[in-house]
């Protein structure tokens, strides 16, 4: 029988960057529906520029852990999923985005535009704005399985130490990715992490223009 799912307004106000993990396996349909979670996340024109290496064997996590600043989540966690962009991917993906649209209903109109405007705008990118791009992208599918790992009972820790080019070697990363951050699933060994506590809406919330207060 399974679990019943966790809220997600308990998440988004309870949830902590889990320090610690107890290491059990994760079974494979959480894992997917977890990954699912993420893939369903909106991107620009729908491109899905995001990959997704899963790491779950034991030396591997050994070896991401070496990559990452010695960070010794990466090895307890039961899956680390190491989130990735591909600067490449819209042009090996344009065509199918396109054909998937059509299905859906995309009007011939829309599927015309794309098929310039895409090339257009993501190959006038230096390799500095396509890797801002990418971020933007790949983070809120990210954050989706973030949540969704969450709202299935797992803890979660967010990350971004670790080495790029040592990530890049070590999961043979083809040229075109960009390595964004690491997310790390399991079970909380131990005692959480402190509540940081966030900033008062006054302080980063504005209504209207900048520096006015919201009504
Ligand atoms: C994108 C991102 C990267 C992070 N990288 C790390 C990291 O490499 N190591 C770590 O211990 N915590 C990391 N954190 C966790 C943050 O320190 C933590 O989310 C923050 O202090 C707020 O705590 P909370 O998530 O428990 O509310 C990261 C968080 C985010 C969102």
């Amino acid at each position: 029988m399974s679990k019943p799912e966790k809220k997600l307004s308990e998440i988004v106000f309870g949830r902590r960057a889990t320090p610690s993990f107890d290491g059990e396996p994760i079974p494979s349909e959480d894992l997917r529906a977890i990954l699912q979670a993420g893939l369903h996340a909106p991107s620009g024109y729908n491109i899905q520029p995001w990959r997704f290496i899963v790491v779950q064997s034991p030396e591997q996590k050994k070896r991401l852990r070496a990559a990452s600043y010695n960070q010794g989540k990466v090895e307890e966690a039961s899956a680390v999923i190491v989130a990735c962009g591909d600067a490449d991917g819209w042009r090996k993906d344009l065509d199918e985005m396109i054909a998937q649209g059509r299905e859906g209903g995309m009007p011939e109109s829309y599927a015309d535009q794309a098929r310039s405007s895409v090339p257009n705008y993501l190959s006038s990118f230096t390799s500095e704005q396509m890797h801002g791009w990418l971020n933007k992208q790949v983070m809120l599918a990210y954050t989706h399985m973030m949540l969704m790992a969450e709202v299935l009972g797992y803890d979660t820790a967010p990350m971004e130490g670790f080495e790029q080019d040592k990530v890049h070697e070590m999961l043979r990363l083809p040229l075109s990715y960009w390595v964004v951050a690491l997310l790390a699933v399991g079970h909380l060994k131990g005692l959480d992490k402190f509540d940081g506590g966030r900033f008062d809406m006054k302080r980063t919330v504005f209504g209207e223009e900048f520096g006015k207060p919201l009504k």
